[in-house]
């Protein structure tokens, strides 16, 4: 979406040339100075010519970039009610006379909210608006906005589609790959502000002296793109590389060696964002080994951080073999029961559904039930279970469903949004996290359409409120072409591509029915492995009489963690939308549907609507060829394909599993299985 295509419209390019006769940049920081490099950048291609950079005095149609403390006073008092408006990393692009003079100004009360108004900028004539009249203000609505990279020290990728890491250890410090830059780049250009770069299945290794310095040389290229650096901390370090014969986060050694170990890395790398923890979860040491709870263990780490003003994110991804009547209530009841005994530099980080990044999941019932505690989101940009990077699901749509829900805990309107930008219950700390789809693939993202997600991720950290809609447009100007006919298709597929994933993979509110271990493909007849919770029949609960889980008061109850409203509505089979049916109830194979057909008859029309919608998807991108560059269109045909092919086998495969327990015919209208 950097591709900074030249402006092929002449009247819009004159437009542009003339209102950007000159650029008048103040500041040499180094965010300025990549600010500077970005526009000089931007503009040579899409303007074909070169600006000049001017002083100020007589010109006019300049475009002035600069910190709100280098603006002069004229100016100032043109922004200056706008700037009060602003939050930290805010900015401000705006249209100015000042006596027969025109101008555009970019301004912010920092450096890095200029470079984000200049990368703004660039956004709109990228997308072909007009600039002549502007009138901007927009902050970041989210404190941390990162990218959690789940990337392990030999340069595999857990759950990365995309080719390996990107962090090249083995020459790193040394060496600066370009690709860094333009991974920074391509962040700040949409506000990603932080990345952890390890995996969450933490290694100690990388907080030893050795690999600090090489996270120190990443920290470096970062920080002008306003992008802090972030490390999993593996909660047993003080064992594996500390020399410690325990990791008890009450034990005084231990909070030292925390201490020391912050310290040192603060040494190195002054900005340092802080720690995200995964403990007490699949096999990962966390406090419960030593009989302290999560509170214990974050606020250890927390107090190490705290005189750095570094924040711990301490993630709520824990479920247990011990307890397996149902994986989707163990969340909550760990943490609930712990609001407000956090310290302040403490943020947690839940999951967007109570399971695990399923196609479709109700929001994770936590959202709204800690008004105490600042909660993150977590949502999943690499697509482990939604076809990793073959197939096109386009997630902004997911992530809005989730942003959008309601979780009625102050009433009606208590969005999930509302929750993690803080303003639900006045919090100070606010964040999202995005587990990455980039690997060093030579497009990032494996599939084409991947840097979308990666894209709408950073937008919607920015702004939680934004439409998915939007999202698409914007990329699809940036990214491929302005031209309508292309546009329009393109963005309708793109909306209905997720849902079109659900049909064919998880429909009515099935769910985690993959093949187990990697989660590509169906496999919902898998039944015997070690743990209960890991077995998609454990999921689906399919028998003679019926399908579903059970999450009513006559099954595990886990309605009752939600908001009394949402139990009602989800509870009562009037009022469940059947896009979460099966989620909740277990259902007969005749159950009536609201379309009047039977459950069985209803299940096999979705899976075939997900078919023949991936169908129409390969004619859509086909009649695509004439208004792009045939090596995208062709890597893009490939891979719709290979989904066709593979929604087809999803569709074969659960229903002909199903059918050993309905023993129902299939319905007219679903192609027969060969
Ligand atoms: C999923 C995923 C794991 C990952 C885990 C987590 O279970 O399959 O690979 O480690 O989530 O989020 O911690």
């Amino acid at each position: 979406w950097l591709g900074y295509r030249q402006i092929e419209n002449e009247n819009l390019l004159n437009e542009y040339v003339n209102t950007l006769s000159y650029i008048h940049l103040e500041g040499d920081s180094e965010t300025l100075k990549v600010t500077k490099k970005e526009l000089i950048k931007g503009l040579m291609a899409m303007l074909g010519k070169n600006v000049p950079f001017k002083n100020l005095e007589n010109s006019t149609n300049s475009l002035i970039v600069a910190n709100s403390k280098k603006l002069s006073s004229s100016i100032l008092e043109k922004v200056n009610d706008d700037l009060k408006e602003l939050n930290k990393d805010g900015f401000i692009i705006k249209t100015i006379r000042i006596g027969k003079n025109k101008h555009t100004v970019i301004t912010s009360n920092d450096d890095v909210g200029v470079l984000y108004g200049v990368f703004n900028f660039l956004r709109l004539m990228q997308q072909n608006k007009s600039i002549t009249n502007l009138s901007i203000v927009d902050s970041p609505k989210l404190d941390v906005r990162m990218l959690n990279h789940w990337d392990n020290m030999d340069r595999t990728v857990e759950r990365g589609f995309a080719g390996f890491s990107l962090w090249n250890w083995h020459t790193l410090p040394d060496y600066i790959d370009q690709r860094y830059i333009d991974y920074a780049r391509a962040n700040a250009s949409i506000g990603i502000n932080g990345t952890a770069l390890t995996n969450v299945n933490a290694n100690a290794l990388v907080l030893t002296p050795h690999y600090l310095e090489k996270v120190k040389a990443l920290a470096d290229v970062f920080r002008p793109y306003g992008i802090k650096v972030y490390l999993t901390a593996r909660f047993s370090a003080p064992i594996e590389i500390g020399g410690l014969d325990t990791a008890d986060p009450l034990n005084a050694d231990v909070q030292e060696w925390w201490n020391n170990k912050t310290k040192e890395i603060y040494d190195l790398i002054p900005d340092f964002g802080g720690f995200l923890v995964k403990a007490n979860s699949e096999g990962q040491p966390g406090p419960q080994n030593y009989n302290r709870n999560h509170v214990d263990g974050a606020n250890m780490m927390a107090k190490s951080l705290a005189p750095y003003k570094g924040i711990v994110m301490w993630r709520a991804f824990v479920y247990s073999e011990h307890d397996s009547t149902d994986r989707a209530k163990q969340a909550y009841s760990e943490f609930v029961p712990y609001d407000g005994q956090f310290l302040d530099n403490v943020i947690v980080q839940v999951k967007n559904g109570a399971i695990d990044f399923q196609p479709r999941e109700p929001f994770h019932p936590m959202f709204g039930a800690m008004p105490k505690t600042p909660l993150m989101m977590e949502f999943q940009i690499t697509k482990e279970y939604l076809g990793f990077a073959t197939h096109l699901a386009f997630l902004p749509k997911l992530y809005e469903e989730v942003l959008s829900a309601d979780t009625y805990r102050k009433g009606k309107g208590s969005t999930v949004a509302k929750v993690i930008d803080g303003s639900l219950h006045n919090k100070k700390l606010t964040g999202m996290a995005g587990v990455s789809n980039i690997g060093n693939d030579i497009n990032w993202t494996g599939h084409p359409f991947g840097q979308a997600d990666w894209y709408g991720f950073g937008r919607l950290a920015w702004n939680p409120h934004l439409s998915a809609e939007s999202i698409a447009d914007e990329w699809i100007r940036s990214t491929f072409s302005n031209d309508e006919k292309f546009i329009g298709p393109v963005k309708k597929m793109m909306l209905e591509s997720r849902e079109m994933v659900v049909n064919y993979m998880n429909p009515l509110g099935l769910h985690h029915i993959f093949d187990t271990g990697h989660h590509y493909g169906p496999g919902p007849w898998v039944g015997n492995l070690s743990r209960p919770e890991w077995n998609p029949v454990y999921y689906h609960k399919a028998d003679e009489n019926g399908i579903g889980f059970d999450r009513t008061e006559t099954g595990s109850n886990a309605l009752e963690q939600y908001a009394p409203e949402l139990a009602a509505m989800w509870g009562n089979l009037d009022t469940c939308p059947e896009i979460d049916l099966l989620w909740f109830h277990h259902l007969a194979w005749d159950y009536t549907l609201k379309d009047g057909n039977t459950l069985w008859d209803g299940m096999a029309l979705k899976y075939q609507k997900g078919v023949d919608d991936v169908q129409n998807m390969v004619t859509t991108w086909e009649a695509m060829k004439p208004y792009i560059d045939s090596q995208r269109h062709n890597q893009v045909s490939m891979l719709l394909k290979i989904q066709l092919k593979e929604a087809k086998w999803w569709r074969n495969a659960c229903m002909l599993y199903f059918q050993t327990f309905s023993k129902m015919d299939f319905p007219e209208g679903m192609e027969k299985p060969d």
